[in-house]
């Protein structure tokens, strides 16, 4: 038995089987007699082999590999696997389809050699999990399989988390042999489930409503979502759970996957003839061919795996954890991140210096602690059909050089920050007009125009460079604190004029790495810099775009009420740090919907904090609601950032009033809780309704801050708290509670 000193990861040489254990949950998976790599466990931690769960029985039309020799009941067709391939034999979803020099497909996996090592594996050029020095108890597992008749091989890559409760997983593909070979499909993770009924809970929307909840059966045939768009989408997530069928918040098995990638993606849930259920996630779709010559590598974008035993409000606590702790990076990820003034509801593209300056004093006497200048600052860009390739500053509209504003709104103890939409190009602009063939376009055809405009060819090194260098010239001429990365269509039109013969098939996860390595090399020269992700909204809302940028703006469409479902969908799998959030005008410019500044605020402070709009404009009452919620958003900070998260109310709590949304911020010590509760629906003479706590200490006295009442612990958890009766409509309350 090798094994390291924390026994994450070990291996058994007798019969073959590698257990990978974190504090909630163990994963086993064997390299059998014949060197088929068969997963055999995930769930709760055991402490013995699950090989017992393999079961061999001749079944009909399914297959046996030809060195199973007579053996009619060994078939990958129907047996547990870790990493399906396509051609030989399983003819469910595979995680790798490869097209040989001669045109032919398959290949026929089997385990040469594995390692084991301290840390966390990193992936060159992509965003991944990764451990800090003072912590470091995560392993690494390497597992070399090798292509039976030679010509490939794979390895497949596990980082263990123990106290994250989580498992990434990663496969890099080589081309050993001499001919050039493609791969078709390369999914990063399967999951095999033998036996279960199993639901699958996933994230469906569109612009500006992203994220909604669906939990659906996995019955027979295969569910499959994901993104053709370039993007991971407004329309699926790349985050999605499989969960026990009776799993809820708080009960049962419940598995998620989290793909570290924002582009396109294709997720298969599948519960094949011997209602065993399949689940995988990676690159694929139709859309994805990747050259691979002799000698080199292709590496799969990473997957983070995590199993809860206690339903759905721990599985989100494992995500919420690492993302925040060990994907996000820079100094934003511990500290407070300014409370922000954004200008675009207030102006849209109408707006001058001056306009800029008075919406930063007023909103700086406010205690607002950063101005964020949107979109129209530079070249011709007064409105969305022009000015996109040109960062340039327009000093004309801004009346003078960017550092004097800058500068003044420093003066008002303000940061600033700028937005941008770096992959972007109008054909109003210099630059599509000195390097058309820089946008995508497929030869001899007009591209579809979005927003009226194109996209850049960023798996173009020279154009990724030249954008690169405008940005920074504008960055390097004055004291920017923030940038907003904007993206603001779906691409098509996919080909690159550069023809270096990679082929259309490899340009999307091309650009995907040119835009990757764009936004590390701001990291890097601009290591204070706060980034803001943002594709119209949440349409790129990914564990892979938080490796760069901490937050995201959630969605435009800044609602309080819309966006309370936004949120809660948002929240299953990434941390409130995550999610741009801001308090804007009512009726709102989306819905057209009024709802109370306070309920706004209290929306808003479910994440990344700020406000869009016209403080001017405000009445007096609105203006110390906003004093205030500045002071205790302020005051919550560290369990917003750092506590628990509970979804009190939604779709997935049938026990839970609807009338209302409610969720909960606790310390990770249980000391304090911030409950937050907003009324959907008004009525006469309502009944009483009442939200049941969680994660409280349940002997313990817990006091409401303002009202002085205690309240036993067991009994907000067991009983609820009553929710007081709305005087009009959307009305909030936020209710802190301290341990007695
Ligand atoms: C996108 C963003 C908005 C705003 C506009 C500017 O829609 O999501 O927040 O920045 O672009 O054009």
């Amino acid at each position: 038995m090798e094994d390291l000193p924390h026994m994450a990861i070990q291996f058994d040489v007798t019969t073959g089987i590698f257990s990978l254990e974190t504090n909630g949950s163990t994963y086993q998976m064997q390299a059998d007699r014949h060197g088929c790599l068969l997963h055999l466990y995930y769930g709760a931690p055991i402490n013995g082999p699950a090989d017992y769960l393999l079961t061999f029985y001749d079944r009909g039309f399914s297959g046996n590999p030809y060195d199973a020799g007579t053996d009619r009941t060994y078939s990958l067709d129907a047996l547990p696997q870790e990493f399906p391939v396509w051609g030989t034999g399983d003819y469910r979803s595979t995680c790798l389809t490869v097209k040989r020099p001669d045109g032919s497909c398959g290949c026929d996996l089997r385990y040469k050699s594995h390692s084991i090592r301290s840390g966390k594996y990193d992936l060159p050029g992509l965003p991944a999990v990764y451990d800090t020095a003072e912590q470091c108890t995560s392993q690494t597992l390497e597992i070399e399989l090798e292509d039976i008749c030679g010509g490939l091989s794979v390895t497949l890559l596990y980082g263990v988390f123990p106290e994250l409760d989580v498992i990434t997983r990663s496969a890099v593909v080589k081309n050993t042999g001499t001919g050039n070979i493609f791969l078709e499909a390369v999914q990063s993770a399967c999951l095999d489930f033998v036996g279960g009924e199993y639901d699958l809970i996933q994230f469906y929307g569109r612009h500006a409503m992203e994220r909604n909840y669906q939990r659906s059966p996995i019955l027979h045939g295969a569910m499959v979502i994901g993104s053709r768009r370039g993007t991971s989408s407004h329309q699926y997530n790349p985050f999605v759970i499989a969960s026990e069928r009776g799993a809820n918040e708080d009960h049962g098995d419940c598995y998620g996957m989290s793909f570290v990638y924002s582009g396109n993606f294709t997720c298969t849930a599948e519960r094949d003839q011997y209602d065993q259920t399949r689940l995988t996630i990676g690159l694929s779709g139709g859309q994805f061919s990747w050259p691979l010559a002799p000698g080199e590598c292709f590496t799969a974008p990473e997957v983070i795996l995590s199993y809860s035993g206690r339903g759905l409000a721990a599985l989100s606590h494992n995500y919420h954890r690492t993302l925040r702790r060990h994907v996000c990076r820079g100094k934003y990820r511990d500290i407070p991140r300014p409370v922000l003034i954004n200008n675009w509801e207030a102006t849209y593209f109408d707006f001058t210096g001056d306009k800029i300056l008075e919406i930063a004093r007023r909103a700086s006497g406010l205690g607002v602690e950063m101005l964020v200048l949107d979109d129209g600052w530079f070249g011709k860009r007064d409105n969305d059909s022009k000015g996109l390739g040109d960062w340039q500053v327009n000093e004309e509209k801004l009346g003078g050089p960017l550092s004097n504003l800058v500068e003044t709104i420093n003066g008002l103890g303000m940061k600033f920050g700028i937005w941008t939409e770096p992959e972007m190009v109008s054909e109003d602009s210099d630059l599509y007009r000195a390097h058309p063939d820089w946008a995508f376009a497929l030869p001899g055809r007009k591209p579809v125009r979005s927003r009226h405009q194109l996209v850049l060819d960023f798996s173009r090194p020279e154009v990724v460079d030249h954008i690169y260098g405008q940005l920074c010239r504008v960055l390097d001429s004055a004291n920017i604190e923030y940038l907003k990365w904007d993206m603001n269509r779906s691409i098509c039109d996919v080909w690159s004029a550069a023809g270096d013969g990679y082929g259309c098939g490899a340009i999307l996860h091309r650009y995907v790495l040119g835009l990757y390595g764009f936004l590390e090399r701001l990291n890097r020269r601009y290591p204070d810099l706060l980034i803001e992700g943002c594709s119209g909204g949440g349409g790129r809302f990914d564990a892979g775009m938080l490796y760069y940028a901490p937050q995201i703006w959630c969605s435009d469409n800044t609602d309080a009420v819309d966006r309370l479902f936004i949120q809660y969908g948002t929240s299953f799998g990434y941390p409130v740090s995550a999610v741009g959030s801001h308090v804007s005008a009512v009726p709102n410019h989306q819905t057209g919907r009024i709802t109370p500044m306070k309920t706004r605020g209290v929306a808003a402070m479910a994440g990344s904090f700020g406000y869009e709009l016209d403080l001017s404009k405000i009445t007096e009452e609105e203006t110390a609601c906003v004093r205030r919620q500045i002071a205790d958003f302020h005051k919550f900070w560290p369990l917003i950032h750092d506590g628990d998260y509970y979804r009190l109310s939604g779709p997935s709590r049938p026990d839970c009033q609807r009338a209302v949304a409610a969720w909960e911020f606790v310390a990770q010590d249980r000391s304090e809780v911030l409950v937050n509760l907003v009324s959907l629906e008004c009525h006469g003479n309502p009944p009483d309704l009442y939200v049941k706590l969680k994660g409280l200490e349940q002997a313990a006295l817990y006091q409401d801050e303002s009202s002085g009442s205690l309240y036993p612990g067991g009994a907000l958890m067991t009983a609820g708290l009553p929710i007081p009766r709305p005087t009009v409509e959307y009305e909030s309350w936020q209710i802190h509670l301290r341990r007695a």
